[in-house]
This record gives C-alpha cells, sequence and structure tokens, in this order.
C-alpha cells in the first residue's frame, strides 16, 4: 500500500479563514491535538506575516513533538528568513516556499513574466536549502497554469533542491477528473519528479475539494493538503476528516497514519478554538452525521446500525449514533429510550405514553429527555404501592451520629427500621434498604431544587438496577428533601416489584 503523508494546514490556511484569529496558546493546543491525531506535517503558520504569529509558530517548533512542523514563506529571502528562524528548534522542520504560475498572477498579482517566476522560484528554493533539508515549493494557482510553464517550473526546483512540490488548485476551480488528469500527466512530463513527492492542496470553491484531493491520490500524488473542518480562505480547504474517512471506509489502497479516534475531539477543538461552528450536516464531524430522525430508519438503527450508518461512529471517537426523537420517530425509538432512561412501562402504559409523545412531537421540534420523563411521570403515578411509607424520622446536627427511622408497610404489615448513615439520606436508604428485603442496587441518586429560596420544592430523582442489570426510576419532590429522597426510592423500589415480582 502507498503511504500517503497528511499535511495539515488548519494553522495557516485554516487560520485565513475569514474571523479567525488564534492566538499562541491556542495555536500550541491544537498543534499538540494534531500530534495526537498522527498528522505527518503541520504547517504551523506563516512567520513574516506578524511578530505574533512569528512567536507562535516557533511555540509550536519548540515543543511539539512527532510531525514534521512547517513554516510558510513567500519565495523571497525575508520571508525564508523568518520561517527559518521560526521553525529551526523543530525535530524535523520544513520551509514551504510558494510564488504563482499562473499568467492572470503573474501578470497581474505580481506583474512579472514567466523567466522572472522561474528564476525567484528556483533562487527560492536554492535560499530556503542553505538552512534546511526538507523544502516544500508550491506553484501557486497551478491548475490554472500553462501546462508546459508548470512542468518547466517543477523540473527546475526539484533541480535547485526542492523535497516536495505542491499542486495547489488555489481558487477550486478544477473538477474531480480535470486534476487527476493534471497530477498524472506531471508525474510523465516532469522528468526529475520521481525524486520528490508530490502534493495537492486544493480549494472548496465549488465543493470539490475532498473528491478533487481524492482523485489526484488515486493519479499518483502523494500528500493531501488538508484543514480540520475544511476551514481556509474563502470556501475553505480540503477537509481532512473526508478525506482519512473515504480512503477507510470504502478500504482505498493507500496507507494513512491518522488515529481516527482523535478525529472528532479536534474537531471539537478546532471549532471552539476558533469560533466557526461546524455546520450539522456536515459529513463526518457535523452534530446530525450520526443522528437519526425518521421512524423507519430509527428501526432499521436499532436492529443493526450499519442499515444506515457507513461509519460507525466509535471509529472517529464519537461513543454511538444518537436517535433524535420527534415528529417522525417510531415507537421502537421511543421504548429504547424510555430503557436507557430507566422506565419499564407496561403495553398499556406505553401506548398512552407514546401518544403523548407524538402529540407533544407535533408542537415540538426536538423530544428532549426532560420531555420524555415528564411524560411517563403520569404512568410512574399508577405503579402500586407495595411498600408504602408511613412514616420517616431523621435525626441530624453537628456531632451526632445521623440515625434514620422509617415505619414502611408492606400489605398491611408493618416494618420498623433503625439505621446510622453518613447522613441524614444515607442512614435513611439504608434504613429503607433493610426494610424491603429485595435485591437492587442503587445506582443514582440525585437531588435539585425545582424552585427557587429556602422553602424551594427539592426533587429527588432515584435509579436502581436489578440483578439482571435493568433500571428503575423513581422521582418525588417535596419541601423536606429528606423526604423526597425517601419516596424516590421507594417509587423506583415499587416499580421494580411491578415489573419482576418480590423474588
Ligand atoms: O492555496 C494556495 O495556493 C496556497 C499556497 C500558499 C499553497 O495556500
Ligand atoms: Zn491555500
Amino acid at each position: 500500500m502507498s503511504k500517503i503523508y497528511i499535511f495539515d494546514t488548519t494553522l495557516r490556511d485554516g487560520e485565513q479563514t475569514p474571523g479567525v484569529n488564534l492566538n499562541k496558546e491556542e495555536k500550541l493546543e491544537i498543534a499538540k491535538q494534531l500530534a495526537k491525531l498522527n498528522v505527518d506535517i503541520i504547517e504551523a503558520g506563516f512567520p513574516i506575516a506578524s511578530p505574533g504569529e512569528f512567536e507562535a509558530v516557533k511555540n509550536i517548533a519548540d515543543n511539539v513533538k512527532g510531525p514534521v512542523i512547517a513554516a510558510l514563506a513567500r519565495a523571497i529571502p525575508l520571508d525564508i528568513d523568518r520561517a527559518w528562524e521560526a521553525i529551526k528548534g523543530a525535530e524535523s522542520p520544513r520551509i514551504h516556499t510558494f510564488i504563482a504560475t499562473s499568467d492572470i498572477h503573474i501578470e497581474k498579482k505580481l506583474r512579472k513574466t514567466r523567466d522572472e517566476v522561474l528564476e525567484q522560484a528556483v533562487s527560492a528554493v536554492k535560499y530556503a536549502k542553505r538552512y534546511c533539508n526538507d523544502v516544500e515549493f508550491s506553484a501557486e494557482d497551478a491548475v490554472r497554469s500553462d501546462f508546459n510553464f508548470l512542468c518547466k517550473v517543477f523540473e527546475a526546483v526539484i533541480e535547485a533542491g526542492a523535497t516536495v512540490i505542491n499542486v495547489p488548485d488555489t481558487v477550486g476551480y478544477a473538477l474531480p477528473w480535470e486534476f487527476g488528469e493534471l497530477i498524472k500527466k506531471l508525474k510523465e512530463n516532469v522528468k526529475n519528479i520521481d525524486k520528490v513527492i508530490v502534493s495537492v492542496h486544493c480549494h472548496n470553491d465549488l465543493g470539490l475539494a475532498t473528491a478533487n484531493s481524492l482523485s489526484a491520490i488515486v493519479n499518483g500524488a502523494e500528500q493531501v493538503e488538508c484543514t480540520i473542518n475544511g476551514l481556509g480562505e474563502r470556501a475553505g480547504n480540503a477537509a481532512m476528516e473526508e478525506i482519512i474517512m473515504a480512503i477507510k471506509v470504502r478500504r482505498l489502497p493507500y496507507e494513512v497514519g491518522i488515529n481516527t479516534q482523535e478525529i472528532y475531539k479536534t474537531s471539537k477543538l478546532v471549532s471552539t478554538l476558533t469560533g466557526i461552528p461546524i455546520q450539522p450536516n456536515k459529513a463526518v464531524v457535523g452534530e446530525n452525521a450520526f443522528a437519526h430522525e425518521s421512524g423507519i430508519h430509527q428501526h432499521g438503527i436499532i436492529q443493526d446500525p450499519t442499515t444506515y450508518e457507513i461509519i460507525d461512529p466509535k471509529m472517529i471517537g464519537i461513543p454511538e449514533s444518537k436517535i433524535v426523537l420527534g415528529k417522525h420517530s417510531g415507537k421502537h425509538a421511543f421504548e429504547k429510550r424510555l430503557q436507557e432512561l430507566g422506565y419499564n412501562l407496561s403495553a398499556e402504559q406505553l401506548e398512552e405514553a407514546f401518544k403523548k409523545f407524538k402529540e407533544l412531537a407535533d408542537k415540538k421540534k426536538e423530544i428532549t429527555d426532560r420531555d420524555i420523563e415528564a411524560i411517563v411521570s403520569n404512568q410512574m403515578r399508577i405503579i402500586p404501592e407495595f411498600y408504602k411509607l408511613e412514616h420517616l424520622q431523621v435525626v441530624s446536627g453537628i456531632g451526632i451520629v445521623p440515625t434514620a427511622t422509617v415505619i414502611i408497610t408492606e400489605d398491611g404489615e408493618i416494618i420498623k427500621s433503625v439505621e446510622i448513615g453518613n447522613g441524614p439520606v444515607d442512614a435513611v436508604y439504608k434504613a429503607i434498604s433493610k426494610a424491603v428485603k429485595i435485591q437492587h442496587n442503587l445506582e443514582d441518586f440525585s437531588l435539585k431544587s425545582i424552585t427557587g429560596g429556602t422553602d424551594a420544592l427539592g426533587e429527588a430523582v432515584v435509579k436502581i438496577s436489578d440483578k439482571d442489570g435493568n433500571y428503575y426510576i423513581g422521582r418525588a419532590s417535596s419541601t423536606d428533601i429528606v423526604e423526597a429522597s425517601a419516596k424516590a426510592y421507594l417509587r423506583a423500589i415499587n416499580q421494580m416489584i411491578m415489573f419482576r415480582g418480590k423474588d
């Protein structure tokens, strides 16, 4: 399998996204995460741009180990000096120098001739080579450049010592088959091209950056330049996560060193620090990429995730896909969510709750867990009181061992229990647990105030499990939080008995 080098330019081209301005610390944090992701090259920035940018690149070069650290420089000595100064402390430094080769850029932007550009490109590579063995040369706007001139420039810079030649689609103009063809033709026509790594750098103006990068790989490119979340100038660069997952999911015969489990985390970090949100339907890392709303899809996913998911979310570091409950959801998904929340409703209760859920879903876009709990709380009330709390007394305070006395009735029979604990609720729970003699595990207990003030209504939520791992939830509210806690606990126990008897 041929190796594809992943060149991440989130911190350089990605940072050129309008509105993004990362400081030194933020850049370092992202660079460290990129190293964990195991990218091959991190383009840390453009040191000549500003003193702050220089410091940020230097900070990365001095502190991030593993990947090659590259810095961008125009094809002029001043830029190259500054780039080298910033990255010379790196384990593996690379100077990345560039000049435009398309006639439109040469004439309108640079106001030069082709010969002058050729000479400047060669001089820049030779100059960079005095500092650093690893020198990448980019022919800016390569896609719109005259093919023979492009070949001439690449041949000359390779001769001058470039180790990587990069073919940018600077304005995102290429179509996948054209771009693939360009790489193939360059490989056939640049006579010393086998001495270097051929790289591509695709922009996304037509939404084709990922497709163009893949087409280039299939036609012989060995390095792809890309960014996390597809950040970059204008419509951005090729999104790394998309290229990697296309190669992995479709088992293309290329080796990439990326640790895919770090993809989601990296994407989130970049979005948080740059302040650029990820569009919900963004491929691979969007909020909806693993969310299912249609009932038919949800049913399929519950049976077997591969029915509607081509990527296992765990592979990119997302624990599981998300079933979004809304008006398109079916009973299977609703029941599954209830079980996950710890509710085991009878068939009748489920029917009733599902009806209410559909009524609510007509009014609300997304039904949250809180909504579901509100819906089923009615069902919870009709749970028979196998055990009933008749009396509760708690003694606690400073210098006193918290002691609880409970009196519970079971079919009219009185059970008394007294226990001490680490606090009043602990003492009550121990006393109830001793009284009911039902095997269960206390999984979770939470207490929160529903209203404000010292006379607030407190709500206790208790989750217990039976020996087969099924969950049961009890909740109760009262201005007396110990009473709420005791009642919630007994409700969870009563619910368990309703479903499995007293065995
Ligand atoms: O898009 C582009 O051409 C670039 C080069 C500097 C590589 O970003
Ligand atoms: Zn670019």
